[in-house]
């Protein structure tokens, strides 16, 4: 049985595009792959917190988190990260906001960060903790980026998330793109079905046990 962490991070409810993709993910994999078990991270609600003083306390000594908020962001970071090594495949829905993720995917990617629970430091460098398992991730963009072309150098998403993702352990990283969601709508349209197709490729090459 596949266990799939599904996780959006846009504030936009029905007329969000990569909500409209990773719920069509998500729907293609459980229909291919019946089996699977599917948990659940809506990063809107309610967004994860910013770090501050009382919660990096609290990550650098769990064992004795000094106060109730303290207490209260360990309890959080550690929930999403069982969530994280519960799945066998992450599918993230990621907006490009201002050429990088939102802050409110990025407030979960510092809660689960976490130094001797998803990587550790080794004599031999960082290694990460979370081997075995897949991600993909589903982006949505204004404008273009793909393809190296004059404005591929601004894409500061695609790159964060992979290293992440890989700094964590994962073995695979893949990414579907809707571009040109700030174009005319047919365009936009064009291009969200571009990302639909290749979410198609993913999940047949997926049920047939394939690399995605
Ligand atoms: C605050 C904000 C910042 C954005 N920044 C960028 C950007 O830097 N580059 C880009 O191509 N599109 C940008 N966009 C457009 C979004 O990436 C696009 O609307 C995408 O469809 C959002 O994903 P969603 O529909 O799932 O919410 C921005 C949109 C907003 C609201």
């Amino acid at each position: 049985m596949t266990t799939l962490l599904h996780i959006d991070s846009s504030p936009l409810g029905e007329a969000s595009v990569t909500r409209r993709l990773t719920g069509e993910f998500v729907h293609r994999w459980c229909e291919a792959q019946p089996a699977t078990r599917v948990i659940r991270r809506d990063l809107q609600d309610p967004p994860p917190p910013h770090l501050d003083e009382a919660a990096l306390a609290a990550f650098w000594n769990p064992d004795a988190p000094a106060g109730p908020d303290s207490r209260v962001v360990l309890a959080l970071s550690d929930t999403m990260i069982q969530e994280l090594e519960g799945a066998d495949l992450v599918v993230l829905g990621s907006p490009m906001y201002n050429f990088t993720v939102t802050s409110t995917l990025k407030a979960w990617m510092d809660m689960v960060g976490r130094a001797g629970r998803t990587f550790r430091y080794t004599e031999e460098g960082v290694q990460g903790l979370l081997g075995g398992r897949r991600a993909v991730v589903i982006t949505a963009r204004g404008g273009f980026y793909r393809g190296g072309g004059p404005t591929s150098g601004a894409d500061h998403q695609t790159a964060l998330l992979d290293t992440y993702f890989r700094f964590l352990g994962m073995d695979e990283v893949m990414f579907v793109h809707a571009e040109g969601q700030g174009m005319e709508r047919e365009r936009a349209r064009t291009e969200e079905d571009r990302a639909r197709s290749e979410i198609r490729r993913l999940v047949s090459a997926g049920a047939a046990g394939a690399c995605l």
